[in-house]
């Protein structure tokens, strides 16, 4: 839940999906909710992966998770 730009908590960015230009000054909107963008600054992870869009050798740390029974299980 730590931002690697400046630590803010990512639990509060919305999960979202992000643009990416197609053609000269165009842009789609995809990746619908499988991006988190932080509430701070606005820096968007790859959810699964963590990685940053804009370099993806920088990443926030991830957890593997199970949805069981409407339960979330988080394994540190
Ligand atoms: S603290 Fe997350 S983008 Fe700056």
């Amino acid at each position: 839940n730590v931002c690697p730009h400046r630590g803010a908590p990512l639990c509060e960015g919305p999960q979202c999906g992000t643009t990416a230009p197609v053609e000269q000054a165009q842009f789609i909107y995809h990746r619908e909710n499988e991006i988190v963008r932080c509430a701070w600054h606005g820096w968007e992870f790859d959810i699964k992966s963590g990685a940053a869009l804009v370099d993806p050798s920088v990443r926030a740390r991830t957890f593997p998770v199970t949805v069981e029974a409407g339960g979330i299980y988080v394994t540190a």
